[in-house]
């Protein structure tokens, strides 16, 4: 797809992955509404426009989109990234951690997705792309809620794929190894380094998956640093 004018709408711009795409899809000339609890600074120019939205608030969700679609007729690209995690032993961690995780990573997606299919499926186009997590493909000791948040994701995007391709629309679930962003904060163990990847890598992953021709489209993107950091 050309990218050029194209209008897509990501959920968590302030920092990290999301940040990145967004500075790339404005490079690209991309229209670009961002959803999120917080706005970033250094994000501007008329083809830039913030939102303030928990994602986690259905009704937050589709005021959001009332406001997108009053001034543009369609929206071409949806990227689900906002997330979190919370990590330790299950029996320590928290119900407000458990459901924080799984009000943002998955019924957050749920209700993006809800908004803009109908919409793509009627125009016959359009991508959604979903962030997942490595942590999507293998469990881990200590990761479990996360874990789970994360192969919902994984789950509903390889229904959603399978069921939105016949009206010709694309999805894309993207699952990014360890990623220097601010996503480690509440990991008492892992620190951010520069043998993780680079937000700015994922994002040119998901940006190369958005320029495929239209006739066949990116399932699945793994993404891994090349090497694992020996202590
Ligand atoms: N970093 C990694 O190693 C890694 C690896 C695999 C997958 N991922 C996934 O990649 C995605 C992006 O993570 P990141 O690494 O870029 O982390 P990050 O730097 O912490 O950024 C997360 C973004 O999500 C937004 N967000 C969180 N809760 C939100 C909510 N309720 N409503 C709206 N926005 C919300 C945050 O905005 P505010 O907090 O400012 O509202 C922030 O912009 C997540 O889905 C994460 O699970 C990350």
């Amino acid at each position: 797809m050309e990218l050029k004018n194209k209008v897509a709408v990501i959920t968590g711009i302030s920092k990290g992955i999301g940040h990145a795409l967004c500075k790339q899809l404005l490079a690209k000339g991309v229209i670009v509404y961002g959803l999120g609890r917080n706005d970033a600074e250094d994000l501007s120019g008329e083809n830039f426009h913030f939102i303030s939205c928990d994602i986690r608030e259905s009704a937050q969700v589709t005021t959001a989109f009332k406001e997108i679609f009053a001034s543009v007729q369609n929206i071409h690209i949806l990227i689900n990234n906002a997330g979190l995690g919370y990590f330790g032993f299950l029996e320590d961690l928290q119900e407000a951690q458990w459901h924080e995780m799984f009000d943002t990573n998955v019924n957050g997606m749920f209700y993006c997705c809800k908004q803009v299919l109908p919409k793509m499926k009627q125009q016959q186009s359009g991508h959604i792309i979903n962030i997942a997590s490595t942590a999507a493909l293998d469990g881990m000791a200590q990761v479990s809620g996360y874990c789970a948040s994360k192969w919902a994701v994984k789950g509903l995007s390889e229904s959603l794929y399978k069921e939105a391709r016949d009206f010709g629309v694309k999805v894309t679930c993207v699952y990014p190894g360890s990623t220097k962003t601010d996503f480690f904060r509440n990991s008492p163990g892992i620190k951010p380094h520069d043998q993780m990847l680079m937000p700015e890598d994922v994002a040119l992953m998901m940006i190369q998956a958005l320029e495929m021709p239209d006739n066949f489209h990116t399932v699945n993107l793994e993404i891994r640093p090349l090497q694992v950091k020996k202590n």
